[in-house]
């Protein structure tokens, strides 16, 4: 089996948050598509560790925002490498709220949908998740929607373990692994200040390819 074959996907870069028993979260995402449109219907796949996932589970909706092309990296950080279990990722960051109470951010985001779960399916490390549309809004006319290829080759993006995508070193033997985030900095050398420009952490919690 050719692992490369699985980069010839395309996806698109998104957040799904939810609210049960007064915390809210959310995660990012890259697994959010349209199946059906008479009724619309989303599937998302959440990983089983995901804080986010027993947030759904518990309150039984969902909201999903596209990231815009310009999105700010900090936004991807928050949501992406981060737990809910450990911070409350909602903490001062201009928000919306939808009629089915779940939050959504505001700002780098061109459009959002507020769903209701009917259906999930247990994949093994994953759960995909079922979710009939009850709004959807266009907040941003002008932007696209961020590819996954473009979050990689123009922002850098890395894709951390607990997304279906991740592929340990990404099929890449040179360079160094950021062993929290899964970045990988193609370089012979790594120098001793280096810092990961995804997760902040440093030349340490680097392992050699
Ligand atoms: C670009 C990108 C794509 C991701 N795609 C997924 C995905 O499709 N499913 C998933 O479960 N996690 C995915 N993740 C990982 C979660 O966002 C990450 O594990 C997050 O820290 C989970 O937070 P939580 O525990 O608060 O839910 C992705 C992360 C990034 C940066």
């Amino acid at each position: 089996m050719d692992s490369k074959a699985f980069f010839k996907l395309n996806y698109g870069v998104y957040i799904v948050s939810s609210s049960a028993d007064g915390k809210d979260g959310g995660c990012v995402i890259n697994t959010m598509a349209q199946v059906t449109s008479s009724p619309a219907r989303l599937s998302i796949a959440l990983n089983k560790n995901n804080h986010t996932l027993k947030l759904i589970e518990t309150s039984g909706t969902f909201s999903g925002v596209v990231l815009s092309d310009d999105v700010e990296m900090d936004l991807i950080k928050r949501f992406g490498f981060q737990s809910g279990r450990d911070v409350n990722k909602y903490d001062g960051l201009p928000q919306g709220r939808d009629g089915l109470h779940n939050p959504y951010p505001t700002q780098g985001v061109c459009a959002r949908f507020a769903c209701r779960v009917i259906s999930t399916l247990d994949v093994g490390t994953h759960v995909i998740i079922i979710g009939e549309v009850e709004e959807a809004e266009v907040m941003d006319e002008k932007t696209p929607g961020l590819t996954y290829s473009d979050y990689h080759v123009k922002k850098n993006g890395a894709t951390p373990p607990n997304a279906p995508s991740y592929q340990e070193n990404a099929g890449r033997t040179v360079g160094y692994r950021c062993s929290v985030c899964g970045y990988i900095l193609e370089s012979d050398t790594l120098p001793d200040d280096f810092i990961c420009p995804v997760c902040g952490k440093d030349a340490s919690y680097f392992v050699k390819l």
